[in-house]
């Protein structure tokens, strides 16, 4: 099918960030034609009838790892299997991290990147970059990628010490870097040096197994770095981003720097909202293995509900999913020594799933703010707003007829991942996409993915995002109506003499 045929969505209640309404959505050439009530098909346009179900913006993951690699492997799920698995779970946009290795250029790793993505993605895809040193050549690299490569957010790491952390000094000079190029920063909120120190105790200890990784990065080494990285991108006014935001004081750090007024955004994880880290625990090296990133779960349990309650009411923003999959096999690398199981888990296909369960099933969040939370305010901080997440005329149509009250368990033996572990398994949710949309194409039907390789393309993401940036702007001329000198008669006491006598 080209992107030039159409299909007309009717009886959907339709869902955008800011409500709910009964209605038809007419699609040509790939975009929203028309949002009405009664919409008459035009000739040989494909009829789908949604039955009163939900019709919502595709979901956006601002957060994959797609053919990364990464603690000596790659990870499982490359751009092909990774992107069909996301239409599978109804998300129709990724935003990927190009990673350079400490001295690598970042138009190298750019390269490396489009072309590992290149034909292969089900659905439309744009880059992050991680800036994981600092030079002169970085901040020229960082500028031509944000002018004529089009990205606009630069990730730092603060954990990962001696492979892909970036010190105190540099990330002031990123941010301030970012903020003059009109880009977004991005933290990895951990205190990497804590955890060097932490995980050689932990291992003399005699602990080597996965419990070990929790026990090295507890949550107030979350906390502290997620302050830390607040006050560094405050100083220079860069609006911030905090990636993986696992636990519930780095989430109070997020919320109360914006109630001071800071432009800081907060992303929770699929897996941080729908489970938890006693799996640590668990006596199967297999299983507690497999739930293995970083930062880590968190064994308190009230810990999804509580991220899940700061999503729901504003002090979060947008959902991703880390999702960075290994199999069995390649977690088996750290099998004497915890700190050697390649970091990461699974969440592309599910993301939306756990988030309509954990949120919008409990009654936590209406559709709208599900809407809200899994595609528009990504669309809003990215830059990609309204040709993605909204239900407009004009708009990209990627979308998803969505039944709320269907449930599916969730499990690697049915997963369209390329591993053999899941660590939703078992989970049964409410909330099925029925048909899922990419730029005007059925890319999954009855439960069946017909997504095709390549049909997603490259999209730009410019700077100075108004979402973002406005708010900047404003802080800015604050601050500077704050710093105003005080004004005093000159000094007219005595004066001491240096010279030598
Ligand atoms: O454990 C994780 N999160 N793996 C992916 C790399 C990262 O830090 O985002
Ligand atoms: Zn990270
Ligand atoms: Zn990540």
């Amino acid at each position: 099918m080209s992107s030039a045929e159409s299909v007309l969505i009717k009886n959907g209640k339709i869902v955008n960030c800011d409500g709910v309404k009964d209605g038809d959505v007419l699609i040509q050439g790939g975009k929203i034609k028309s949002v009405g009530v009664g919409l008459t098909p035009p000739a040989g346009a494909r009829v789908i009838d949604a039955g009163g179900k939900y019709v919502m913006p595709g979901g956006i993951d601002a957060h994959t790892h797609l053919n990364m690699p990464f603690m000596g492997t790659t990870t499982a799920d490359d751009f092909y299997i990774g992107t069909k698995a996301a239409i599978a779970g109804g998300t129709t946009m990724i935003i990927d991290f190009v990673i350079p290795a400490k001295g690598q250029s970042l138009l190298e790793a750019y390269d490396q990147w489009q072309g590992w993505s290149e034909g292969l993605v089900c659905c439309d895809y744009s880059f992050h970059c991680a800036v994981t040193w600092w030079s002169e050549q970085v901040k020229k690299e960082m500028e031509i990628l944000v002018k004529e490569k089009g990205i606009n957010s630069f990730k730092m790491f603060m954990a990962y010490k001696d492979v892909l952390m970036l010190r105190d000094d540099d990330m002031y000079l990123c941010f301030e870097h970012c903020k003059k190029i009109g880009a977004l920063a991005q933290v990895h909120a951990e205190n990497g040096d804590i955890i060097a120190e932490n995980a050689k105790k932990v291992l003399a200890a005699g602990i080597s197994g996965p419990e070990g990784h929790e026990m090295s990065r507890p949550e107030e080494v979350e906390a502290e770095a997620t302050n830390r990285a607040c006050v560094l991108a405050s100083q220079v006014n860069c609006p911030l981003y905090v990636v993986h935001v696992m636990s519930k004081s780095a989430g109070d750090v997020i919320a109360s720097k914006r109630n001071e007024g800071c432009v800081i955004f907060g992303e929770p994880i699929a897996a941080g909202l729908g489970t938890d880290g006693s799996n640590y625990f668990c006596k199967s090296w297999r299983h507690a293995a497999a739930h293995i990133l970083s930062p880590p779960l968190r064994p308190d349990p009230t810990t999804p509900g509580y991220l899940m309650d700061l999503l729901a009411k504003g002090d979060l923003q947008a959902t991703g999913s880390d999702n960075c999959t290994f199999t069995h096999e390649q977690k088996k690398m750290g099998a004497e020594d915890f700190s050697k199981i390649p970091n990461g888990v699974n969440g592309l296909e599910d993301r939306m799933s756990v988030i309509w369960e954990k949120g919008v099933h409990t009654g936590k969040m209406d559709p709208a703010r599900f809407v809200a939370v899994t595609s528009t305010n990504a669309a809003k901080i990215f830059n990609v707003y309204p040709q993605k997440g909204a239900i407009l005329e004009g708009s990209d149509a990627d979308l998803v007829i969505w039944d709320g009250d269907a449930t599916r368990m969730i499990s690697a033996a049915t997963h369209h991942h390329a591993t053999d572990n899941n660590i939703f398994e078992g989970m049964t949710c409410h909330g099925v996409p029925v048909f899922v949309l990419v730029k005007g194409k059925v890319c999954v039907e009855g439960g069946k993915v017909t997504g095709t390789k390549g049909w997603g393309k490259f999209v730009p993401n410019l700077p100075f995002t108004p979402f973002v940036y406005d708010p900047v702007r404003k802080r800015d001329a604050e601050l500077k109506a704050k710093w105003k000198p005080v004004e005093r008669d000159g000094y007219n006491g005595e004066m001491m003499s240096m010279a030598k006598k």
